[in-house]
């Protein structure tokens, strides 16, 4: 999604804008610019393309000195990605330069008003409106404009802005997507995400819904929508910027995947107390609130989603209770059927995906218990749940996720045998056992990360595929789901995800000689019917590719390959398969040559609806 950046100082400020917008390309975009204070005025440089394109054409006009400016990626929502679409903005006055984050919804109104204004626009973008809008309330005081402005603004919106007439401060204001401060010595900055300024300053801070920043290189001021001044706990960041570079690897993602032993033992580890107990941390939502839920619903976007339906298995059956999970984009607008008995949980990298954070609006409004499972410290999801359980997985750079998924799903599942040890619906030996089995995670991961050469293998001969199913029952197809997106979205093979006795039911027909199955049998109660289903495909000429538990000794004579996972517990085994079906997407899209940590079209934080 767009990224952010602005800059108020004494360095100079191109070159430091440049790598700041280079931190963030992980996000994904189409186009970059910068907008630079400069002593004719405000200038602009901007351009279709990556961040190199956006260098040649600043080296090629030369260094300005300017020390105050904004810059902006560009993931094209409306309007295609084109020279005169991306940002930064400029007013037709010259005044105005806007960078924005998010979709205004009522552009086309607003557009239509400033036309008859006199105003005249030169793209397709919503974005281009906000700069004018700012223009045309602007009598002399930017706090004024931009807050006369807003008023007017439908949607969601990070902005950075600049006016020719203050030359000195840059202006920020957010309701809806992120953006952060960061406090330097003698400079100022604003970002999307931490890692674009981490270079120059730890200390950040999250500004809040329709927060207005003021910022000079001296001072940082925060106006709450009524105007009155704001202070805020400044975040000393501690991961170094170390944690978000390649550290040797050709990849953040396979950095990331064999990051996940560290992060999933840095999640589990704070909420083991003694004796067996599972320490939540909660302050809102008592034990007893815990006991009285009737129903829980997980909702989230993408794999987040994909780690709810693995939960909704082991959660209803430990708990006895109706649980669902809902992809967070439909469940606000079903009418989800929801009261104060009921739990909602949202699932979130980012703790910004749009569609969770107004999921869990709606949530709330309906007067569910709300609890959320966010990576990023301080984020609006993390901010408006009742109660946040952080994952400790650190700064997740690819646009794939790996070990966020791996983190949510240890701590679901804590929180699931938390909420049965408070209920009586499991008992004392079950679940420490189950926390036994939890804390041999890492171990297991470690192991099946020893070993990369089978997977490697099995990549080299199906990286031709045109077409990849996956195929489990149950617990296997909730992981056949995650195992299936990370394939296509990072190698461009067309992927589905079945539950393996649904595919009679029509898409069979697809399967044809050497179509490339891989079937996902270690959810043991139905690993008969499993098998049945490999013969289905294998009948029709698919090659199957078969991930087995360590003791099974049928399988390995029906699947043309198999992967062992090791020896552990039912409750491990999600944490464990998914692994090599993670190893097997990298290592296929690797041999594609494919730019495996911006997939085209894709965005890291999905802060639109
Ligand atoms: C896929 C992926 C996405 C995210 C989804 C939700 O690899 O990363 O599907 O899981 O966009 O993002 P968060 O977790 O930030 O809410």
């Amino acid at each position: 999604m767009c990224g952010i950046v602005g800059y108020v100082g004494e360095k100079k400020v191109t070159p430091l804008l440049l790598e700041a917008l280079e931190k963030l390309e992980y996000r994904g975009y189409d186009s970059a610019g910068i907008a630079l204070m400069t002593d004719n005025g405000i200038g602009i440089k901007k351009t279709r393309g990556r961040i190199a394109d956006l260098r040649k054409i600043v080296e090629e006009s030369g260094e300005c000195g300017s020390t105050v400016g904004i810059g902006h990626t560009r993931w094209a929502t409306h309007g295609e990605p084109s020279d005169v679409n991306s940002h930064p903005h400029l007013s037709k006055s010259g005044r105005v330069a806007v960078v924005h984050n998010g979709i205004i919804e009522n552009y086309m109104e607003l557009r239509d008003f400033l036309i008859t204004r006199g105003y005249e626009f030169a793209g397709e973008t919503d974005s281009e409106v906000v700069s004018e809008l700012i223009d045309y309330c602007y009598s002399g005081d930017p706090v004024y404009a931009v807050r006369k402005a807003e008023l007017q603004l439908k949607g969601s919106y990070a902005l950075g802005i600049i006016f020719s007439d203050f030359p000195d401060q840059i202006f920020a204001l957010r309701k809806d997507s992120p953006l952060i401060v960061g406090i330097g010595e003698r400079e100022n900055f604003i970002a999307s995400d931490i890692p674009a300024i981490l270079k120059y300053t730890r200390d950040v801070f999250r500004l809040d819904e329709r927060e207005l920043a003021v910022l000079t290189r001296r001072s940082v001021t925060v106006l709450n929508s009524f105007g009155e001044r704001v202070d805020h706990v400044i975040e000393h960041i501690e991961w170094d910027s170390g944690a978000a570079e390649k550290g040797g690897y050709p990849h953040f993602m396979i950095k990331e995947i064999m990051e996940q032993p560290d992060a999933i033992s840095k999640t589990i580890a704070p909420r083991l107390a003694e004796g067996g107990g599972i320490e939540l941390g909660f302050k809102s939502i008592s034990d007893e609130d815990l006991k009285n839920i009737e129903s829980i619903k997980i909702t989230a976007c993408g794999s987040a989603y994909h780690v709810g339906v693995v939960a909704k298995h082991l959660l209803k059956k430990w708990l006895n209770i109706p649980v669902e999970a809902e992809l967070a984009s439909e469940f606000r607008y079903d009418d989800p059927i929801i009261n104060e008995r009921t739990l909602v949980i949202v699932i979130s990298q980012s703790g910004e995906t749009l569609d969770s954070l107004y999921a869990l609006r709606e949530a709330k409004a309906k007067g569910a218990r709300t609890v959320s499972i966010v990576n990023v410290v301080a984020s609006s999801i993390a901010n408006e749940s009742e109660e946040v359980l952080y994952t400790w997985a650190g700064p997740e750079i690819s646009v794939a996720t790996t070990k966020a998924y791996s983190t949510q799903l240890v701590l679901i599942e804590l929180f699931g045998i938390r909420m049965a040890q408070l209920r009586g619906t499991m008992s004392p030996e079950r679940s420490a056992a189950l926390i036994e089995s939890i804390k041999g995670i890492p171990e297991g991961v470690s192991h099946i990360l020893k070993d990369v050469q089978t997977i490697q293998y099995m990549a080299s001969l199906y990286f031709n595929s045109q077409s990849v199913f996956f195929l489990g029952r149950n617990i296997d197809f909730a992981l056949s789901l995650e195992a299936s997106l990370k394939l296509k979205e990072i190698s461009y093979i067309h992927s589905e995800a079945y539950a393996a006795g649904e595919l009679k039911h029509g898409t069979i027909s697809l399967i044809e000689d050497d179509t490339l199955v891989i079937a996902l049998c270690t959810y043991r109660p139905l690993l008969e019917k499993m098998i049945s289903n490999i013969k289905e495909v294998k009948a029709r000429g698919a090659k199957v590719i078969a991930i087995i538990n360590e003791d099974d000794i049928q399988t390995g004579t029906v699947a043309d390959h198999i992967i062992r996972i090791p020896e552990c517990d039912e409750i491990a085994t999600p944490s464990l398969t998914i692994v090599p079906l993670q190893l097997f997407a990298y290592y296929i899209a690797s041999l594609k040559g494919c730019d495996i940590d911006k997939p085209r079209n894709l965005a890291k934080s999905v802060t639109v609806e």
